[in-house]
């Protein structure tokens, strides 16, 4: 079986891995998180010139450790979107090179269909069918797999704002650190999820036809702001336990609420669940315990397989090269905003 090099450098990781059919050879993954820390926020420019210091030690890290050298590769794979513009050009730039000097074929691919196929390393194959919520600080997305290399239906997405984003700025209002994600989550474990009822979005029998399977976050997090300013202004102290958990709650409900049904819709009854924001509790638990309930598999990869790394984009890539898709041409471009349709350009 062919040995897949696989790049990953869509915001703030570089990733570089080596997989082997769906066998993970080697994984690094370096993070340039910590600069961006002190601005609030992802800094494209930062994250681009993270990503050319980083890109040629990484590459060099994962080959000493799979004890492979670049001779041994035999196709390259390379996140070509959706992503930040800068950032994407520098892994595109390095996976042509590597193309063009080895002589071998490109894959340029779409890195949230990434988050997926990852998950055939971790749990194996894919059934015929599979469901694949893909939630991170950049998107959320419901996509209907038949197959991972040349069959991905986007159902859904959020019309605004990410789930992880969502929590982020709710993070900030209640004046956590950045990224606050991971801080809502563990104040939300203290807190009664029904202490206050926000409103879950896009839920209402007027938006089941149109809006099925799409979500939006920003009214959710509007509606936390509202609240938390009258507890301000009313000189009370702000239940902030309960606001993390009620705002969570709403999150995890809608979000499992649609992917269940799209499940049921499909006729499909495996869900793999991929994108940073799967590491939050409240969701795990709820897509545990409500696929349970209706006899469908949730799959989630371990943590740092959920985050962006190198391992999904050479798992896509290898999926390609088994099922013999045409290469990339040298000459392919950045799409910063990729369809979800497009597996591979
Ligand atoms: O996929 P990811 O690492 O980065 C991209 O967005 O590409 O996702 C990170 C996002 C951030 O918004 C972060 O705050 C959120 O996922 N996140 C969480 C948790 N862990 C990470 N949000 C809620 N609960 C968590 N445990
Ligand atoms: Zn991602």
């Amino acid at each position: 079986m062919e040995l897949v090099l696989g790049l990953e450098s869509t915001c703030d990781e570089t990733g570089v891995a080596l997989v082997r059919g769906r066998e993970l050879v080697a994984d690094v993954v370096a993070s340039s998180m910590e600069e961006h820390a002190r601005f609030g926020g992802i800094v494209p420019e930062v994250a681009s010139r993270a990503h050319l210091e980083a890109l040629v030690p990484t590459v060099q890290e994962a080959l000493s450790r799979s004890g492979h050298s670049l001779d041994d590769v035999d196709a390259i794979a390379v996140a070509s979107g959706p992503g930040l513009v800068g950032s994407l050009t520098v892994g595109v730039a390095a996976a042509k090179a590597l193309a063009l000097a080895l002589d071998r074929p490109l894959y340029g691919v779409n890195h949230v269909i990434g988050h997926a196929a990852v998950d055939e390393l971790v749990h194996g194959q894919f059934p015929d069918r599979v469901m694949a919520l893909v939630v991170s600080g950049g998107h959320t997305s419901l996509l209907l797999v038949d197959d991972i290399a040349t069959g991905v239906t986007e159902l859904g997405h959020t019309l605004d704002d990410a789930a992880g984003e969502a929590f982020d700025k709710v993070g900030r209002l209640l004046k956590l650190p950045y990224p606050g994600g991971p801080h809502v989550d563990r104040l939300a474990r203290e807190g009664d999820p029904t202490a206050i009822a926000f409103p879950r979005a896009l839920t209402a029998p007027k938006d089941r036809e149109r809006h099925a399977y799409n979500f939006s976050f920003s009214g959710l997090k509007t509606a936390v702001a509202r609240r938390i300013e009258a507890y301000e202004d009313s000189g009370l102290a702000v239940p902030v336990a309960d606001v993390a958990a009620s705002f969570a709650a709403a999150v995890a409900e809608v979000l499992v609420a649609k992917t269940l049904d799209a499940c049921d819709r499909h006729d499909v009854d495996t869900l793999v669940i991929g994108g940073g924001f799967s590491a939050n509790s409240q969701l795990r638990e709820l897509a545990a315990s409500a696929g349970a309930q209706r006899g469908i598999e949730v799959r989630i990869p371990p943590l740092k397989y959920c985050t962006d790394n190198g391992a999904m984009i050479a798992a896509l890539g290898s999926a390609l090269v088994d099922r013999g898709v045409t290469p990339s041409a040298l000459t392919i471009g950045v799409d910063s905003s990729m369809p979800l349709e497009t597996v591979s350009v």
